[in-house]
């Protein structure tokens, strides 16, 4: 068995951050999206990954190279234009072969793991095994209809008149027999191979097609705000660990990470909280559900439910809130009497109180 996990695209919706850096490595509780996929994938024991690339392809080899730290080999594959979830698997019939695969979307967290249909699909070995989720906005997703054992009877891509409200999560299980449908199938109207269509045509042919519903909490990343939402979950999740230093007069309340090579001076800390590796806090009052990235440096700041990346500033600047800071960016308060003064890239929002 192996996996086929999806990393390409463009990420126009979580525009402007996306021009910075591609979606999948936007970190959630102090990882990024993708390794919290790939930790699923390694949970379930297969350990050969390729990976979909567009052209961030360069900044997620610098992060998690050969796959080695996670316990994978990483294989990547270059897509060239964002062309269909189907598109993909055309491209990596190679490095597929004849084996089963998990194919996985590298911006869904599935913050329980997918171990239990694993364990479906390889008792079943259908010809599909894809994971539904109950949702209130069906026309955003995938859709399937099922009948009364549970078997799939057809699907839709973000259908205008959903026919149930079951949607298709982001993570899939093949035979080789999805081959032959990716290669069946022509573009949808929005121009893309949908793998969908590729699940309906195995069910048009009478092949089997099973669905588990999943129960656990599952998001599909698109938005900032799902963005901190995962956030916020899988933090509850971290158990606190201090690396870094804290001196004697600050305080830490809750599970608390703390990085190697962290400081934190004159501050408190609420959990659930991550503090990235050389990261300097002082006199701020941080948390709860705020993961800081690596090397920021945080003085006289106040921040809550909120993701900051590595090598952000925030300077006598409180009352953050909800807030998503990309790298390198820095954050004070008013220079000039009265006056700000603002340098904002485009397409930013800026909410000023
Ligand atoms: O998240 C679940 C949904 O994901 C499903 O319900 C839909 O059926 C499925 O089509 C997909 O919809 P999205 O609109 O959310 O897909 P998105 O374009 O965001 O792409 C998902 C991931 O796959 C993302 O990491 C980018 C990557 N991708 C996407 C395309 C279209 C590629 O690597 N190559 C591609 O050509």
């Amino acid at each position: 068995m192996k996996a086929l996990v999806l990393a390409g695209g463009s990420g126009t919706r979580l525009r402007p951050l996306s021009h910075a850096i591609p979606k999948q490595l936007i970190p959630v509780a102090g990882k990024p999206v993708l390794a919290h996929c790939l930790e699923n994938i390694a949970a379930i024991g297969v350990t050969d990954v390729g990976l979909i690339v567009g052209d961030r392809g360069d900044e997620m080899r610098a992060q998690l190279g050969d796959g080695a730290a996670l316990g994978l080999r990483i294989t990547y594959i270059r897509q060239h234009a964002p062309l269909g979830l189907a598109h993909c698997v055309r491209l990596a019939a190679d490095f597929l072969g004849d084996d089963d695969f998990v194919m996985y979307l590298g911006d869904n967290i599935l913050a329980d793991g997918i171990a239990e249909v694993a364990a479906d699909f390889a008792a079943n070995r259908p010809a599909a095994q894809i994971l539904l989720v109950k949702v209130a906005n069906p026309r955003e997703y995938g859709v399937a209809e099922l009948d009364a054992d549970g078997r799939v009877t057809g699907l839709a891509e973000k259908p205008a008149e959903p026919r149930s409200d079951l949607a298709l999560t982001g993570v899939y299980f093949f035979t080789p027999a999805i081959h032959e449908a990716v290669r069946a199938i022509a573009p949808s109207p929005r121009g893309e191979l949908e793998i969908t269509d590729a699940i309906a045509w195995l069910v048009a042919r009478g092949l089997r097609v099973d669905a588990s519903q999943f129960h656990g909490y599952w998001k599909d990343t698109g938005k900032i705000d799902d963005l901190l939402e995962c956030n916020r979950v899988l933090m509850e999740r971290r158990r606190g660990e201090v690396r870094g230093t804290v001196d004697a007069t600050s305080r830490l309340y809750g599970e608390v990470v703390v990085e190697p090579g962290a400081r934190i001076v004159g501050s408190v800390v609420t959990g659930p909280a991550v503090i990235g590796a050389g990261t300097l806090v002082r006199d701020s009052l941080i948390g709860p559900y705020t993961a800081l990235g690596r090397n920021c440096t945080l003085l006289g700041a106040g921040i809550e439910h909120s993701i900051v990346l590595d090598g952000v500033s925030v300077r006598r600047v409180r009352g953050i809130y909800g807030s998503l800071i990309g790298r390198e960016a820095a954050v004070c308060s008013a220079i000039d009497d009265g006056h700000r003064r603002l340098v904002i890239g485009d397409h930013a929002t800026v909410e000023v109180a």
